[in-house]
Formats: structure tokens, sequence, C-alpha cells
């Protein structure tokens, strides 16, 4: 670690060069070009600098930060190196259509083709899982169909009639339910334009940014295709959907007229997730795929999407949803929680790399 006496450490120069060998995967740019590589300090031997990522999430960030410091090391005179990790999630750049929501940098909707597939449970554990990532997350069930998020992370329904709506910080992430409002059952009574107008003011009239402006807004819209996920994508620009199915439910149509509806209002569609996709026994560990699994990833592939991951049925996760704890957050280290993870990071890259084409197509 001691300073070679009187030797020149390397250079500036030196040490970029060999960093721009290090190229992100998903972009196809290397690091240097990509300006993720800030406040570079060499003194002597010694090279430090900031890896600044386009999402906590990064799926590829330990391979990124082991190649970032091989290629360092390789450089003549340098004895060590401290890479300091870190990302800033970027916006849309010059946005046009929608509005974009206030204080959210990308909004990521769920969907999917019927209810019950597990839509909200998906949705809730994805935005833990990118709070767990480091973050700034946001929630928000915009299911007026039934809102089920408050009993998922532990809030009565109508508690705050009284006071008005507000995001309520859990797990790290800010949640805002149409149930904080309503008693359970008075949900029911959305219709049409009302969604339209309660969606509309659930996006723009909060305040999303009271704690830092948020790097993804998830908002966990009502099944199927009906006014809701309209009127959302003609209210605000939205980053991508990702779409949630059951090896039952579905059916290439099923999938494809979701793809289609999204496509029609220009809503990019970031892929599709398998939940309850096969059995892990809790005892043995032994995978059985109970409902013939692979039927989402086969209509990915048809459909020229990505398939972003299969979630198996666990037991744990109804159970730790039904008392209001997400499974991200009681058991982080279990395999169903670590798929959560995964589809978190899939996802989080998507969002990157279309923020990155954007900036391109923008030069
Ligand atoms: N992977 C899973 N394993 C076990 N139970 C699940 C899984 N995903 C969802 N569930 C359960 O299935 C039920 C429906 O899920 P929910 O998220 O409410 O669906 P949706 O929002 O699509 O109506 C809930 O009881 C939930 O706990
Ligand atoms: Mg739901």
């Amino acid at each position: 670690m001691k300073k070679g006496k009187g030797k020149q450490g390397p250079s500036e120069k030196a040490i970029l060069a060999a960093l721009s060998t290090v190229e992100d995967p998903e972009l196809r740019r290397d690091i240097v070009s990509l300006g993720m590589i800030r406040d570079l300090k060499i003194s002597g031997g010694k090279v430090a600098f900031r890896f600044v990522l386009t999402t906590p999430a990064c799926p590829l960030r330990d391979e990124l930060q082991r190649r970032a410091e091989e290629a360092v090391r390789s450089v003549p005179g340098v004895e060590s190196v401290d890479v300091k990790m870190d990302a800033e999630v970027r916006t849309h750049s010059r946005p046009s259509g929608p509005r974009p929501v206030q204080g959210v940098r990308n909004v990521i909707a769920v969907a999917s083709n019927k209810g019950g597939v597990g839509k909200s449970t998906v949705a809730l554990n994805l935005a833990v899982a990118l709070a767990k990532h480091g973050a700034r997350v946001g929630l928000l069930d915009a299911d007026f169909t039934g809102p089920n998020i408050p009993t998922m992370v532990g809030i009565e329904h109508g508690y705050q009639a009284e006071t008005g709506l507000a995001p309520v910080t859990r797990y790290g992430v800010s949640v805002v339910s149409i149930g904080f409002l309503l008693k359970p059952g008075a949900a029911l009574i959305w219709r049409g334009p009302l969604i339209g107008s309660g969606i509309r003011q659930l996006l723009h009239e909060l305040d999303w940014a009271a704690d830092g402006e948020l790097d993804y807004l998830v908002v966990d819209l009502p099944p199927g295709t009906s006014d809701a996920p309209l009127s959302m994508a003609q209210e605000a620009l939205i980053a991508g959907v990702a779409i949630v199915t059951t090896p039952q439910s579905v059916s290439l149509e099923d999938a494809t007229k979701a793809v289609m509806m999204f496509g029609k209002l220009n809503v990019p569609v970031f892929g599709i997730i398998e939940n309850m996709s096969y059995f892990l026994c809790p005892h043995c560990g032994q995978r059985t795929d109970i409902f013939g699994h692979g039927g989402a990833s086969a209509a990915a592939e048809k459909l020229g999407l990505a398939f972003l991951g299969e979630i198996p049925l666990d037991a744990q996760v109804q159970t730790s949803t039904d008392q209001g704890v997400p499974i991200v957050e009681r058991d982080p280290d279990s395999p169903v929680a670590q798929v959560f993870m995964r589809i978190a990071e899939n996802i989080a890259a998507r969002v990157s790399v279309q923020r990155f084409s954007e900036e391109e197509a923008n030069k």
C-alpha cells in the first residue's frame, strides 16, 4: 500500500483507457463513454472512483464492479483500487404524450388478464424488492374494483377516511391505496368515468416526492382490459407494463389481447411474469410442475416479448401477505423472495435500457 519512492502513479488517461474496455452488456457501450465513472482520484498507486449505474437494482452490478476493478488493476503502477458502487435512475428525456407524474422518474404498471393471478402480490413484492436494492419506490394500488394492498401491508381499510389520502411508508415503500380511503365493499361502486378521474387524482394530486423523487412508482392495475388501464395510459406517462399470468389462465389469446391493448395505447410492455408457476416442496425442495408450467414463456416468445421470470407457488407467499408482511421483507433469503429480487432487477434493467435508447434517439 506504500507509495513507490518517487515513482509516478498511473495517469488518469491510462485508468480511463483501461476502464473503457469494460462494456455494459445491457446498454452495449463502454462504461466510460456512458459517464458511469465519476470522481476519479489517483494518488500514487491508489485509484478510487465512483461507479454510477443506471439502477441500484442492476442485475450485473457485481460483475461490472469486478470487471472494472480487474481492468484498473491491470494498469502498470496500480497498487489498490477502491470502487464505490452507486446509481442514478434516469427519467424520461423530452417526454411527449401523457403528462409525467410529478416527482416520479419511472412508472411501472403491473397488469393481468384475469383477477386472482397474484397481480397485487407481484406488484407489492416487486416494489419492496426494488426498495431493498436501494431505489426510492412508491406503490399505487389503483385496483378500484378490489384494492387488496392495505391488507397486504397490514393497514386497515378506511384508515385515511378522515384525514385524506397520503402515501404511507411501509417496508421502505411509499404506499397509496384507494382502500385507505374506503371501507371494504365501498370500492366496488367505482365505474367508468369515476375511475378515470380517480386515477388522475391519485397520480397527479398526491405528493409522491415528499421524501425525495421516486425512482420507480409501481402501479397495481385492476385486472383485465377495462377502463382503468385505459385511463391510466391516457392520464400518465408509463415507462412500461409487466403482465402477470398463471400457467392455468395464460392463453396466447389472453396475453395477446393485453399486449395489443397496451400497444395501441403506446405503452411499452416489459414482458410477462408467470406466477404460481411450479410448486417447490418446503420439506424436500423438490419442484413439481403442477399446472403444466411454461405457458407464459411460450406465449412471451410467440409475442416477441421478454419473459421476466417464474414465481413458484409457495404457501409462505400467501401467509405472509395475509399477515401484512410481504415475503421479500419477511424472508428475503428464501428461494421465492430471491425470485422476486431477480424479477425486480430484470424490470429495472429494462427501464434503464429504455431511458438510454430514448436519450440516444434525442441526441
Ligand atoms: N406465488 C404464490 N404462491 C402462493 N400464493 C400466492 C402466490 N401469488 C399469489 N398468491 C395468493 O393468491 C391470492 C391472489 O393473489 P392476489 O395478489 O391478491 O391476486 P390479484 O391481485 O391478481 O387478484 C392471494 O391469496 C395470494 O396470497
Ligand atoms: Mg389484486
